[in-house]
């Protein structure tokens, strides 16, 4: 594996997410003495959903309310939503990140980004979320998972990724992977706003995770096999700081 891509396996889910929150949490430690001196001092973080990060922010919930991190103090973009979605839809990243996260630690919502599921013109919502990450510095490291088509954020395999921030239909695979999510496939949303792979590989560093037998062969395929925009996941072999923590059945092919 290159060099650039830093790997820890850890034993299960559990001591993967403490691993995860504990490297995110020095992050946050270290980026808030740097950034008090700049004109952004909320260092910008990205976020994801889906399963993996669940017990990770489990993790930072604990680690905020003992005082080891602060976490009320940043600046949080999400990678993508779906679309179109209420904000206030149980199913939608909004509500799941005020749960699984924003709410515990007191993240002002206003310093909370997530595209608009309801933009009435995704478009210029996409070019406008790009635009607030520019605004607010850059992020400082980028959360993400993997599905198990190799996409990161929403950007699904194909014969092309988008650099910039967009409005892309869903894969078949990722309605399958996520309708056990919703009442019925017919349920799943069949878009997203999502960030690009421009915008996700302008992250200072990213944080990857993966959990599970599930995910062993895209993982293998994403940190040691060819750069391809079949599995988007792959691009990041290109990033110059990339830590992936991984249980021992993610990473039993690496
Ligand atoms: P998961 O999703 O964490 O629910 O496996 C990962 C992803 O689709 O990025």
């Amino acid at each position: 594996m290159l060099r650039n891509l830093r790997l820890h396996v850890e034993k299960d889910y559990s001591s993967m997410s403490q691993q995860a929150a504990e490297i995110f949490a020095a992050a946050v430690r270290a980026n808030a003495i740097t950034a008090a001196k700049t004109a952004n001092p909320r260092p910008a973080y990205g976020f994801a959903t889906g399963s993996t990060p669940v017990g990770m922010y489990k993790e930072l919930i604990l680690m905020h309310k003992s005082g080891n991190v602060n976490l009320s103090n940043i600046t949080a973009f999400n990678l993508d939503e779906y679309y179109p979605i209420s904000p206030t839809d149980p199913q939608s990243y909004r509500v799941f990140m005020r749960e699984n996260l924003f709410d515990a630690v007191g993240t002002p919502p206003e310093n909370t980004y997530i595209p608009d599921g309801q933009a009435k013109d995704p478009i210029a919502e996409c070019a406008a979320y790009d635009e607030k990450i520019s605004k607010a510095g850059g992020i400082y490291m980028q959360i993400l998972g993997i599905g198990n088509n190799g996409h990161i954020g929403f950007n699904e395999p194909g014969a092309s990724l988008m650099a910039t921030t967009w409005h892309t239909p869903l894969a078949q695979a990722t309605i399958d992977a996520n309708a056990r999510n919703f009442a019925s496939v017919n349920d799943v949303p069949r878009h997203a706003l999502t960030m690009g792979m421009h915008s996700i590989m302008m992250a200072k560093q990213i944080l990857l995770l993966a959990s599970g037998e599930g995910k062993a062969e895209i993982l293998h395929k994403a940190l040691c096999g060819p750069i391809t925009t079949n599995v988007p996941a792959s691009l990041l072999q290109l990033h110059n700081d990339v830590i992936i923590v991984a249980d021992q059945a993610a990473a039993r092919l690496l």
